[in-house]
């Protein structure tokens, strides 16, 4: 094999950062994506290999550095280099109409002065500084004159770039844009935190602001914040001639700037040049911005021209030349009138408030849910109270707070039922969990809502069996289980309501449709705790067959890399309850695909002695190599990480060993050679 010299590798470490940079701007940034993923993580993992190898070769702009190893302790108050600055509110027509004559008026001028419209992010601000063109600093808000330094978390978020795209950065550089969480990450943390017990965050801003200021940024980077930067300070002179012209001279140009050095710039901005065409913009997204993945609260009104916005400088707190204009409140107080009790797929129960009808970001709201039985507890509901209820976009909508103060006299407390509304079997409510649960397994919810997820778009995809349908042949019997589906007959069918026998056939035929269903998908089906689709994808890449995955151990299932512990129990406990033994069963025998195709032909061997444990590889081994005995060790339920630390549980040893080996010593890891490794394995 070629040996290729230090300043080869360095080169090649070079380029490959530029190709991962170039990529990630693409994918993350633009949203087109040019390179097959295999080849992005090829890629990554070769340069992962260099950097393992040399470690002086890793710089800060290595996109390897974007999730730090271990959690900060603390975050350190910075002081910002130019301050921020908050924005004036508008909530009328009437408030942009005087704020923009207002500018005029500053500027002598008497014509309507070109503004440029952008969403008002509903985010955290973040103040990012580049030194050279890389990445040195990420800092909130705070007071707008200091913030935290919360770089190694900012770090994480892939649309802004660790280096710039610019060819002579200037020594110092300031953007500023708003950090945050997507709804559909908002709303599967607070699941999750739900079924955890722990409080809710009350909106996206309050997630994102909670997670930028999480300690351990492996943590941040499962959340996946995002960013769309609004606003640059360049120091002059930059661009072509002395005197910068090159910088951009306007905001709709600083925009376009961003967005080629690197940044995410939210596409939905406009160049204004009347007072009609604000409110135009205004009225589109008052509705059009409930259907965007992200929150929004209004938008933003810039003067376009910097010398304008020069001229007009600013008041103490806020800028002359802008204004934020905001949507109307998305909170309304309205009167409870019952509370009803949903039992859910996994048998929680779910209290969910009745309410006299309201209209809330523009759609009539007359039930909003309560969460569970803690957040009811916290609230002190009684019905009749007048509750404070929010909508906003694709979130459900919820309950905020009670007014106690207009509580009807004599009005009652709510209080979770100890009985199952569904089934009337008692219900358990673990103490350090927030959540009710009914645990009879044949609760017709219970049923329903594992049918209706076995059915789903995501899991067999049977068209014609939907929520009704499953409802009528529960209630009437015909099923009390998934397998049951796979028995039942067109005849059976037409006894239903509405259900002619074309129909019933074709209901038959969707359900044997779904046996060529892959693996992966029936796994999903399953509806097994924790288990998404991403998930039930890589757990069936790796365990090709339903016998292999039902006698994993909890660690050999932890092993794969992205599965998490608690996934890892999950499925344990899953495979360990007799009813799900029969059901798998069942399902086998009605033609279910429980065996996967291999992408890897040979089946996987765990082995106890290597499952669950973790092992660096370092140094030339005498016969393997280091990449086929990591295969190795994975392939029997092994983990191998790049670096040493103290969960590390063996470090494989050959010649030329350098800095792990002393680390590994210090810190009393195993040290193993090549051949201890194969008796191991053995
Ligand atoms: S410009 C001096 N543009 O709104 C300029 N702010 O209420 C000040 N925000 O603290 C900011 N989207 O966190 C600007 N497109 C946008 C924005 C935006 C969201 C936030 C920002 C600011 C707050 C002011």
């Amino acid at each position: 094999m070629t040996k290729f010299s230090f300043l080869e590798i360095q080169s090649r470490a070079i380029e490959l950062r530029k190709v991962l940079q170039r990529y990630s701007y693409e994918y993350y940034v633009l949203d087109t994506p040019t390179m097959e993923d295999t080849v992005y993580d090829a890629l990554y993992r070769e340069l992962q290999t260099i950097e393992v190898e040399y470690p002086q070769l890793i710089t800060a702009d290595s996109p390897t550095q974007r999730v730090g190893e271990k959690p900060t302790t603390q975050f350190f108050s910075v002081q910002h280099n130019i301050s921020l600055y908050s924005l004036d509110n508008a909530f009328a027509s009437s408030d942009v109409t005087t704020w923009q004559e207002r500018c005029q008026k500053g500027l002598d001028r008497r014509i309507f002065l070109d503004s440029v419209c952008e969403l008002k992010i509903d985010g955290s601000a973040i103040a990012l500084t580049y030194e050279n063109g890389i990445l040195v600093r990420g800092a909130t808000r705070g007071d707008g004159t200091s913030g935290e330094d919360i770089t190694t978390n900012i770090k994480t978020i892939r649309s802004i770039p660790l280096r710039l795209n610019l060819e002579n950065p200037p020594d110092r550089l300031e953007i500023r844009g708003e950090a945050f969480l997507p709804i559909a990450v908002f709303e599967a943390i607070n699941q999750e935190r739900s079924q955890q017990g722990e409080a809710l965050f009350a909106n996206p801003r309050n997630a994102a602001a909670g997670t930028l200021r999480q300690l351990d940024s492996r943590k941040v980077d499962k959340r996946r914040l995002d960013f769309f930067a609004y606003t640059i300070h360049l120091p002059s002179p930059l661009g072509r001639g002395a005197g910068g012209e090159g910088n951009p001279q306007s905001q709709w140009q600083a925009l376009e700037f961003l967005q080629t050095i690197g940044f995410r710039v939210n596409p939905n901005k406009k160049l204004c040049k009347s007072i009609q065409e604000l409110q135009d913009y205004y009225d589109y997204w008052s509705t059009e911005r409930l259907k965007l993945p992200y929150m929004t609260d209004g938008m933003v009104i810039k003067i376009n021209t910097f010398s304008q916005q020069e001229q007009l400088g600013f008041t103490q707190r806020t800028p002359r030349w802008a204004i934020a204009w905001k949507y109307p409140a998305e909170e309304m107080p309205t009167i409870i009138e019952a509370v009803t009790v949903q039992v859910g797929r996994t048998g929680t129960l779910t209290p969910v408030a009745e309410l006299r009808p309201v209209l809330l970001a523009g759609t009539t709201v007359s039930r909003a849910t309560l969460h569970n039985s803690d957040r009811l507890a916290e609230l002190d509901l009684h019905i009749g109270d007048t509750a404070i209820v929010r909508k906003a976009g694709e979130i459900i909508p919820e309950v905020v707070r009670i007014l106690p103060e207009l509580r009807p006299y004599g009005a009652t407390r709510f209080v979770m039922p100890t009985h199952c509304p569904e089934c009337g079997q008692p219900v358990l409510k673990p103490e350090n969990e927030a959540a009710t649960r009914c645990i009879n397994l044949e609760c017709p919810a219970i049923v329903r809502g594992a049918i209706e997820y076995w059915v789903s778009r995501d899991a067999m995809d049977i068209n014609g069996v939907g929520e009704k349908l499953v409802k009528q042949l529960v209630t009437e019997n015909h099923i009390t289980s998934i397998a049951d589906l796979y028995d039942l007959t067109s005849e059976q069918l037409q006894t239903l309501d509405r259900l002619g026998q074309k129909s019933a056939d074709k209901v038959v035929a969707a359900i044997a449709q779904s046996k060529i269903k892959p693996w992966a998908r029936v796994l999903y089906g399953l509806g097994i705790r924790h288990v998404g689709s991403v998930n039930a994808q890589t757990i069936a890449d790796n365990f090709p067959n339903v016998e292999l995955l039902t006698n994993a151990s909890p660690e050999a299932i932890a092993s794969i890399f992205g599965i998490g512990e608690e996934i890892a129990q999950s499925i344990y406990e899953w495979f360990r309850k007799d009813a799900n033994q029969n059901l798998v069963q069942r399902l086998q025998a009605s033609g279910l695909q429980f065996v996967g195709e291999k992408k890897d032909n040979r089946a996987i061997a765990i082995n106890p002695n290597i499952a669950g444990k973790i092992f660096v590889v370092t140094g030339t081994l005498p016969t393997l190599k280091r990449d086929e005995a990591k295969d190795l060790i994975k392939f029997a339920g092994g983990k191998v990480t790049d670096s040493v630390s103290k969960k590390t549980n063996y470090l494989v040893v050959g010649e030329e060993a350098g800095s792990k080996l002393e680390k590994a010593q210090s810190l009393g890891v195993e040290c193993i050679s090549e051949e201890d490794l194969l008796n191991l394995i053995k």
